[in-house]
């Protein structure tokens, strides 16, 4: 059940497990999804991310589906793109770029999954994936680290949030973590 005063911006929202393997994305719908991630903050404005992006179909896509664990290739394939999501915590020469660059991307990731769900579409972010041989597949440049994948497109009709999804009460996220709430 939604909470209330819940944002219609996030109402409804939930990361599928099955996607319409005929949805395609437009160019113009990466673009949105791009910007939303754009937008995002970050301190010092530092914007340490980078979406390596592609389209089911498109050239390099299926260097990504290589790289998925089995869990995940049993559905992440069908989606209309797979986003491998980088953050940059150093420069060249090892030296801290920026300490919070993995809490920056998170967020960006998380603006682009809300554009998407205002989109009508709907992300899955993932971490089933052989982190290590995509790093070296891509490339990966010094200072850069995959974190994270997401898989983006339409939820297949009838894969719906599951009715039970678990979400710790208001209560706890208030007091956990700390010994003197
Ligand atoms: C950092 C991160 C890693 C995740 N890794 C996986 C994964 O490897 N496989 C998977 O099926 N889902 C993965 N998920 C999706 C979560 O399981 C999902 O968001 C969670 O169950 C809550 O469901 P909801 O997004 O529908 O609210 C991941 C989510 C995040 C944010």
């Amino acid at each position: 059940m939604n909470a209330p005063r819940l944002t219609s911006a996030l109402q409804g929202r939930f990361s599928p497990l099955r996607f319409d393997p005929d949805h395609r994305l437009s160019g113009p719908d990466v673009e949105a999804l791009l910007e939303a991630a754009r937008w995002a903050p970050s301190a010092g404005n530092a914007q340490p991310w980078s979406f390596h992006l592609r389209r089911r179909g498109e050239e390099g896509h299926d260097r990504l589906v290589a790289h998925l664990a089995g869990s995940s290739r049993r559905w992440a394939p069908d989606a209309s793109a797979l986003v491998v999501n980088l953050a940059r915590r150093e420069v060249d020469d090892g030296l801290l770029y920026s300490e919070f660059a993995d809490y920056d991307l998170g967020q960006a990731v998380a603006h682009m999954t809300v554009q998407a769900h205002a989109m009508s579409l709907a992300c899955r972010q993932f971490r089933a994936f052989d982190l290590e041989g995509l790093h070296n597949r891509l490339g990966v440049l010094p200072g850069w680290h995959i974190l994270t994948m997401t898989a983006i497109g339409v939820p297949l009709r009838g894969d719906t949030a599951p009715p039970a999804r678990e979400r710790r009460s208001i209560v706890d996220l208030r007091t956990a973590g700390v010994s003197s709430p």
